[in-house]
């Protein structure tokens, strides 16, 4: 399989005083098309600093980021803006929704980036909201939805555009184990999809079984790398999915540092925004899902409705 994305002998080294912290200390790794890549790691193993790179977001000290055989880090910020606009969704620990706009305008955010009609964009906000599970929250905005509600919209977000590659950081670090699970398995049947690349960024091990792939990374470096059948698509035997990745020790397991990272990742939504729409999204406190409604509500797209996104 054809590497969509090529990581070449990257370093990140931050001047702190007169010390040096070396974030990454010279990562290789080939992420092939429609690969769902988990990039697991305690706090300050590199995982933000990495995926900064793979976005763009910051310049390498040495080595480079191919993204579909172009380097990203070589591109200029207008180019590297249209570049992410056309080919990466994000997904946040914090939703990072825009806080005065409803779902549906939310999700259709991205699309009037990309130059499209409200009419056509409005239509395709709808069926992947509905793909989501909220076809019943359209026109809710995100302080009237559960914290699973707001990260079914993120998803649904940063899918609609179809990119070619999603970034997830921490996606489920506020939410609870039930909602953890349903928001997973979403992200993994909507990958498979269109075979679009996941990177998933975290520190929980259990997330990291979603994933096809789990990257461990220490100290900026890659200490592990293993092939993983993704539990989202194991149906029998539950069980078995603890046999299948025997992951190292994580020796300072924490849930703690995630604000700094959520800071981090605002930035990058304002970076994707329009000056007039930037705003400095809510921190949510942890909200448990009381129950599934999102599955009762689950609907298919109608005939016509697949018919309008088979047209574009
Ligand atoms: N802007 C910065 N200036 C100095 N050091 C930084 C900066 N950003 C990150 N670091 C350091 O780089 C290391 C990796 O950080 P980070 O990528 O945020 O880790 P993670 O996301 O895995 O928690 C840490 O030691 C952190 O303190
Ligand atoms: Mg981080």
């Amino acid at each position: 399989m054809a590497a969509i994305i090529k990581i070449e002998n990257l370093y990140k080294i931050y001047p702190v005083g007169k010390e040096k912290v070396v974030a990454l200390g010279g990562i290789n790794l080939e992420i092939p098309k429609g690969q769902i890549c988990c990039i697991l790691g305690t706090s300050g193993s590199g995982k933000s600093t990495l995926l900064n790179q793979l976005a763009g977001l910051e310049k390498p000290t040495k080595g480079r980021v191919l993204i579909g055989g172009v380097n990203v880090s070589a591109l200029s910020e207008g180019q590297l803006a249209k570049f992410r606009q056309k080919n990466v969704g994000f997904i946040f620990q914090s939703y990072n929704l825009l806080q005065s706009y409803s779902a549906l305008e939310n999700v259709a955010m991205p699309l009037m980036f990309r130059g499209i009609g409200k009419g056509l964009r409005n239509r395709r906000a709808k069926v992947i909201l509905k793909q989501v599970g909220l076809g019943k929250r359209m026109h809710h905005k995100p302080a009237q939805m559960s914290g699973g509600q707001q990260q079914r919209v993120g998803i649904a977000r940063a899918f609609v555009a179809k990119p070619k590659i999603v970034f997830a950081d921490e996606p489920t670090g506020n939410l609870d184990t039930k909602t953890t699970k349903e928001v997973m398995e979403l992200m993994v049947r909507l990958c498979r999809k269109n075979n679009q690349t996941l990177v998933l960024v975290t520190h929980d091990r259990e997330l990291a079984l979603y994933a096809d792939r789990i990257i461990t990374l220490i100290d900026g470096k890659v200490v592990d790398d293993r092939e993983n059948r993704s539990i989202a698509e194991i149906s029998e035997e539950p069980s078995a999915s603890s046999e299948t990745a025997a992951l190292p020790e994580n020796t300072s397991a924490s849930k703690a540092l995630q604000s700094s990272q959520d800071d981090e990742m605002a930035q990058v939504v304002n970076a994707l925004l329009p000056d007039d729409l930037q705003e400095q999204p809510k921190q949510p406190g942890k909200v448990v899902d009381e129950k599934p409604e999102e599955m009762e509500e689950k609907q298919e797209i109608t005939d016509q409705e697949r018919e309008d996104e088979e047209k574009q």
